[in-house]
């Protein structure tokens, strides 16, 4: 039988020791899994947890050791997007190929715990892979939409499909430019964050999740706030027309201190350009740039929903692997409550 115990990184003080411990657990996650983690050392595990502690009101994290090493963990935060209403956003991983009851317990107790405090309803979830979809389903998860992870290596890609995408780009455009910016301009921050809703709403989706999406400047300088504070970046290369508005973009979000995996977020083009090849431009013109800017840049990595076809072509062809399968979920407080009671009930010592 294991020994488990549990720290809670925003209520308890932490040593070295410990973060070394955990920056270890998330290695191993990494290695074994092929989890993302865009952690450079354990020094900057330990300013990412902190800063985000300090600016994200909905922050918790907790990790859970078994026989005194570390090997699994639990965060919730803030889901940008979604207005006061808005679920939390829940992460976790376990260092086991199954997760094992205990795990299933003792993070859906700390789950349930966390939801209570930031007086939430719900926790939405993306996972990265099955094994993390089975804890999902076992804490009484509503499944929405399959989750596909791909991932683009940077030694592999084919630069003359890039090359391509460049030129038709302009050529099939010759009413846009290309626009890139590491923080949104005045200019555009209210047509920035309209795109944003429009573009999550036109999302093909399997099943609706009927949750509100909204954007707003407040929201994109929050984000942008703590951006800068974990010294990361979120480019973004944008398509401007004749008049200067803006009609798509494509962000990437680079962990500048560990820019090993850069993460390639939304990209979204209004209907009007769609099928003129601009996506492809500008998801193009974002490699090269991120590539120039950062050397050390391994792999992109990107999250999308498995019946997104257009998304899923346009990555295919630019060299991205599938990687991993996942699930986006909504966790009711209440069921994963239920389904904690229904377990042994065998909790963790807090450490
Ligand atoms: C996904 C999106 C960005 C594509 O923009 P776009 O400018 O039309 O894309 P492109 O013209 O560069 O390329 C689209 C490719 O997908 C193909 N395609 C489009 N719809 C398709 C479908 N339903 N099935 C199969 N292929 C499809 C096109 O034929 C084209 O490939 P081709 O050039 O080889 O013919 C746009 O549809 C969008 O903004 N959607 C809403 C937001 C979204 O879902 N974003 C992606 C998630 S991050």
């Amino acid at each position: 039988m294991s020994d488990i115990t549990i720290t809670r990184l925003n209520e308890e003080a932490v040593t070295d020791a410990h973060w070394r411990a955990y920056f270890a657990m998330f290695e191993e996650l990494r290695r074994r899994y092929g989890a993302i983690s865009l952690l450079a050392d354990w020094q900057h595990l330990k300013r990412r947890v902190m800063v985000r502690a300090k600016e994200d009101p909905l922050h918790r994290c907790s990790v859970f050791c078994e026989n005194g090493r570390p090997t699994g963990w639990i965060e919730l935060a803030v889901r940008w997007g979604g207005g006061p209403e808005s679920p939390s956003s829940v992460s976790y991983d376990v260092s086991h190929a199954e997760a094992p009851q205990w795990y299933i317990s003792a993070a859906g107790a700390e789950l349930a715990r966390m939801l209570t405090e930031q007086g939430k309803r719900r926790a939405h979830c993306m996972t990265q892979s099955n094994r993390m979809s089975d804890v999902a389903r076992a804490w009484g998860g509503d499944e929405l939409n399959g989750i596909d992870r791909y991932r683009l290596y940077r030694d592999r890609v084919d630069e003359t499909v890039i090359d391509r995408w460049l030129a038709e780009g302009t050529s099939r455009n010759p009413d846009l430019r290309l626009q890139f910016f590491s923080r949104v301009p005045e200019e555009h921050i209210n047509r920035y964050c309209e795109l944003y809703v429009r573009f999550i709403a036109e999302m093909p989706t399997d099943h609706d999740d009927g949750l509100p999406v909204t954007f707003n400047r407040d929201d994109l300088g929050q984000r942008e706030s703590l951006n800068r504070k974990q010294n990361a970046q979120l480019y973004t290369c944008a398509l401007v027309d004749n008049d200067g508005v803006m009609v798509g973009y494509s962000n990437a979000y680079i962990s500048v201190d560990c820019p090993r995996d850069v993460f390639q977020a939304l990209t979204g083009v209004i209907g009007e350009y769609r099928g003129r090849g601009a996506a492809k431009w500008l998801k193009a013109a974002l490699y090269r740039k991120v590539c120039e800017d950062f050397p050390g840049m391994e792999t992109m990595y990107t999250d999308m929903r498995a019946v997104n076809e257009p998304i899923q072509v346009v990555n295919r062809q630019m060299g991205y692997v599938l990687e991993n399968q996942g699930h986006e979920f909504l966790i009711e407080r209440t069921a994963v409550e239920r389904a904690v009671e229904l377990s042994d009930g065998s909790g963790p010592e807090q450490r």
